[in-house]
Formats: structure tokens, C-alpha cells, sequence
């Protein structure tokens, strides 16, 4: 059985974090919300240890999320961060209160003593820069506990009952500006909990490819791709587990990048023999745009209409029982803190704009408890070719939020050109995996120019290139200008019905990625 950390969920922002940083010393770990921890999970699984997350209550209000004590009975290595450490002092007889002095935001702490959880991370008469984000302080340590280490507004940072392996931390060790907080992480989860290490993709995929093979029996897998890196992921997958059981379906609605069909169709049926079906709704996508200039509308319409395609296929799949979806773990966590306790029957899946929430079929999710990079390293261990796998995002409504103004048959062409050169060149200089998304757009405005001896009056197309780490926040990639003015010339002598170029330089926020 898999080694598994569980990280207590109470609602931290940055819980996500302690799940990456865990992986990335090669150890499985999953998050809980705290409503949402049961018994048999424990005996399904070799958990190896706890970390109770932060969270944004105070463990002094009675309505404040608590754990069920059975989880104190386990007699499992617990990690309390921020509320976590408050929750440990109170369940075991301490004091939280309060406090006027507050610490949000860079911190310095002293260490006083020293622990195997604070190994080569602190040493003891040091001072480290620490990321602090709290209200609440302990008055009073519980029987059996010690301090490790205090700040000018807090005496209790580090605490530890080493005995019976209990640990509570006030700051965040999971955020970057957090001094040696990866190490100290490190310290608990291989001194402290005895991980060994072992978790591999390659073991991943073995794992998951059975599941699935046990999940689905002799049953059929509809799976519907966009294009983008976890539908390809999991289409690739499940093909591993359950061959030419599952049918692939991909709606083209005319606004793809250039031959982005085609490059589906190669790698799908080509390259793997997966039965894929392409439904050629371009003509009804584009009536349904005619006249429409409202960034809103359109985003609508594209959506509306997607899934009235999807669902008039399905309904004639009815013998397929399962819809598989590239949903990841992000993902999960998100609807789980909105949605409380209950299980969503489909949940909307952005890459491919939102699936009807009324199909009946059984979901199968096999990229669940992945995070972004880590599909890419599953593709990279399916073999999925690189260019593929890392890839940049590309949006549900695709080139009809990049035309803005009216959308037409013409203006896509203009637009997929000038796109397709902007890539090439991108590519060609090697920076494509710089960027997490560059593209072009249209403007709905004409400007004159002069082009060999005569005038031109024709559209401007804005390159855009961000870098990200997560498209939550943005910054415009930082280009030579000589390679702007190489993708300028390019575009505007090559692409019929472009006659200016301009970079946009906006980060996010203020401005968005995609300009609709
Ligand atoms: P914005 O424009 O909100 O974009 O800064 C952030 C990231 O999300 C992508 N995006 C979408 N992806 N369906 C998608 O699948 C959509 O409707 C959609 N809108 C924006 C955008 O390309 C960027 O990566």
C-alpha cells in the first residue's frame, strides 16, 4: 500500500501548497476537509502522517471547525500549521486567545531549542524570516508540550510533544518566503512520519491504468477532448486501460488554431488508434455568432451551444455508461470548499465549456489527485510526445474571445494565421516553455498604412505573451525587440488583411490574459 500524508483541510489558502511541496519529495499526500475525515479512510490506506492546515476561524469561537477526536487515537504523527497548532493546544488542554498583536506577513523567530523536526532547517540561538498570517495566540502550552522556537508577538511558534510525535507551527512553512520551510516540512514527513520516498509517476500510472481497468469492467468510456492537456492526458490513459472500449469525441466549433484539427486527429488516430469522432459544428457556431459583439454574449452563445452539441451526441451513446473528465485536484478542492459535503453529479469541465449538468453517466476521473505539472510528467510517462503535453492553455471559447468586435469566417482565417507565425517564431527561438501562454489578437479597428507604393487600410493585430505560474496572476513576457520587430514583419507581410502590430504590455491585474 502507497505511503499517504493527509492534510487536514480548515481552509487555508495555501493548504494546496503543503500537498506540492509533500509530492515533491516524492511522498502521496491528499487533502481532507475536516468535515470530510471518516474512519475507514485510515484503514483503507498507510497513512503515514497528519497536518492539520491553517484556516481562517478562531479556534476561541464555538462555531469553529474542529477535528473528530478519533483521529487523536490513531496515534499518527501530527503536524498542526497556524490553526492547526492553535486546535492541538486547545483539544489537549492549553489556552488560545486573541491577541491585539497581530502578525501578518514576514516575521522573525528565534529558535530555542532544538528537534529532529528542525534538522538542518533551524539551529538553535538562530534567527529566520518567517511567513506569519495570525490573530489567534496560545497563553498556555498543554501538559507534555514544549517551545521551540517564539517571535516578538508570539512565545509559542514551534511546539512539541516529541513522545507521542505531536507538532505545531505558527507560520506557514509551505510559502516560498518562508525561510528553510521546505526543509522543516521535509523533517516531518521523513524523520518524523518514516516516509520513505517511493512515490513515482511511473508507479502512479501503473496504479491508476488498474483502477481504471477494475472501475469501468466490460463497460464503454465516452471521453470529450479540447485539445488542451488533461483531456489528452486522460483520453491516453483510460485507451491504456480499456483500449477500444472508449470513444473519443471532439466538437470543432471553427474556432481553433490552425490545423489544431488535424494535429488532434494525428495524435488520437494515428498515433494511437483511438477511436475519436469529430463533430464539425463550425457552421452553427458561426450562425449563432452573426452579429454579436458582447464579449459576455459571445462567451454564452460558444457555451450554450457546445453543449448541445455534446449532448445530441451523447444522447445516442446511451450504451456508454462512463464520461471520463481531465479534472484535477485543484479542481476538486475548489467545488469541495463551495459545495460543503455533497458530491456533484458533473461538474463543469472549463477546458471543453462546461458539460450539461444533466448526463447520465458515471463519472471517472482519473487525474483527480494530480496537479498541473504533474499531468504533464504523466503524459511525458504515456509517452505523449513533449510538444503536446507542453503545450501552452488554450481557452473553451478559443479564437472567439481573441476577435473582438464581430466574429466571421474571414477574420478567424486572419487571425489563425497570424497566431500560427507568431508560435512558429516563438518556438523557433526557443522560448516556448518560457511562456505560459502567448497568442494574438484582433482588433475590430482599421488603421492606413503603406505598403509598397500604395495605401492600406486593414486591421491591427496585438501579440500577447505572459508569463504565470498559475494564470491567476500574470506579467507580459519580456521579449527583445528585435524579436518583436521580427514577428511584426512577419506577420504583416505574410498575413492578408493585417497591417500593424502592437505588444501588449498590461499585466493581470489590472488586465486579463485573454482581452474578452
Ligand atoms: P483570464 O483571461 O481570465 O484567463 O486572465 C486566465 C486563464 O484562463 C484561460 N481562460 C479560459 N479557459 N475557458 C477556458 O478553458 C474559458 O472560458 C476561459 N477564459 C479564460 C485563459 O486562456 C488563461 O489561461
Amino acid at each position: 500500500m502507497n505511503e499517504n500524508i493527509i492534510i487536514v483541510d480548515f481552509g487555508s489558502q495555501v493548504t494546496k501548497l503543503i500537498a506540492r511541496r509533500i509530492r515533491d519529495f516524492g511522498v502521496f499526500s491528499q487533502i481532507i476537509p475536516f468535515h470530510s475525515l471518516k474512519e475507514e479512510t485510515f484503514k483503507k490506506k498507510n497513512v503515514k502522517g497528519l497536518i492539520f492546515s491553517g484556516g481562517p476561524s478562531s479556534v476561541s469561537n464555538e462555531t469553529s471547525p474542529q477535528i473528530k477526536k478519533f483521529i487523536y487515537k490513531l496515534k499518527i504523527p501530527i503536524l498542526g500549521v497556524c490553526y492547526g497548532l492553535q486546535l492541538i493546544c486547545r483539544d489537549f488542554g492549553g489556552e488560545v486567545k486573541l491577541s491585539n498583536e497581530r502578525e501578518f506577513g514576514k516575521t522573525k523567530i528565534n529558535i530555542l531549542k532544538d528537534s529532529p523536526l528542525l534538522k538542518n532547517a533551524y539551529n538553535i540561538q538562530h534567527q529566520y524570516k518567517v511567513w506569519m498570517s495570525h490573530s489567534d495566540k496560545v497563553i498556555k502550552l498543554p501538559e507534555g508540550f514544549e517551545v521551540l522556537a517564539s517571535s516578538i508577538n508570539c512565545s509559542s511558534v514551534i511546539i512539541q510533544n516529541l513522545k507521542n510525535k505531536i507538532f505545531g507551527v505558527q507560520f506557514h512553512p509551505e510559502v516560498v518566503h518562508t525561510q528553510n520551510g521546505e526543509k522543516f516540512l521535509k523533517n516531518f514527513i521523513i524523520n518524523i512520519c518514516g516516509c520513505k520516498q517511493s512515490w513515482r509517476m511511473d508507479k502512479f500510472k501503473n496504479k491508476i491504468i488498474e483502477s481504471i481497468k477494475k472501475e469501468v469492467g466490460a463497460d464503454r468510456v465516452l471521453c470529450a477532448l479540447s485539445g488542451g492537456v488533461d483531456s489528452t492526458v486522460t483520453a491516453v490513459l483510460v485507451h491504456k486501460a480499456i483500449k477500444d472500449k472508449l470513444q473519443c469525441v471532439f466538437v470543432d466549433t471553427g474556432l481553433m488554431r490552425k490545423n489544431e484539427v488535424e494535429i488532434i486527429k494525428k495524435l488520437f488516430i494515428k498515433n494511437y488508434n483511438i477511436s475519436l469522432d469529430v463533430i464539425d459544428a463550425s457552421k452553427i457556431f458561426l450562425k449563432k455568432l452573426k452579429g454579436v459583439t458582447d464579449p459576455e454574449k459571445k462567451r454564452k452563445i460558444i457555451g450554450k451551444q457546445f453543449i448541445k452539441v455534446f449532448e445530441n451526441y451523447s444522447n445516442k451513446k446511451l450504451d456508454i455508461k462512463f464520461l471520463a473528465q481531465g479534472t484535477l485536484y485543484p479542481d476538486i478542492i475548489e467545488s469541495l470548499s463551495q459545495i460543503g459535503d455533497s458530491k456533484v453529479t458533473i461538474k463543469s469541465h472549463h477546458n471543453v465549456g462546461g458539460l450539461p449538468k444533466k448526463i447520465k453517466f458515471k463519472l471517472l476521473e482519473p487525474l483527480k489527485d494530480l496537479f498541473k505539472d504533474e499531468v504533464r510528467k504523466l503524459g511525458k510517462e504515456l509517452e505523449i510526445s513533449k510538444d503536446f503535453v507542453n503545450r501552452h492553455p488554450f481557452p473553451g471559447p478559443g479564437l472567439g474571445i481573441r476577435i473582438l468586435g464581430e466574429i466571421s469566417k474571414k477574420k478567424i482565417k486572419i487571425l489563425q494565421e497570424a497566431d500560427s507565425i507568431f508560435l512558429n517564431l516563438i518556438r523557433k527561438h526557443g522560448l516556448y516553455d518560457k511562456i505560459w501562454q502567448a497568442f494574438c489578437v484582433l482588433l475590430p479597428t482599421k488603421t492606413v498604412g503603406v505598403m509598397g507604393d500604395g495605401r492600406s487600410y486593414e486591421q491591427i493585430c496585438v501579440l500577447r505573451a505572459v508569463t504565470s505560474v498559475d494564470g491567476m496572476t500574470a506579467e507580459a513576457y519580456k521579449f527583445s525587440n528585435n524579436f518583436l520587430e521580427i514577428c511584426s514583419n512577419e506577420i504583416v507581410n505574410k498575413v492578408r488583411g493585417i497591417n500593424r502590430v502592437c505588444y501588449d504590455l498590461t499585466s493581470k491585474p489590472p488586465g486579463t490574459i485573454e482581452f474578452e
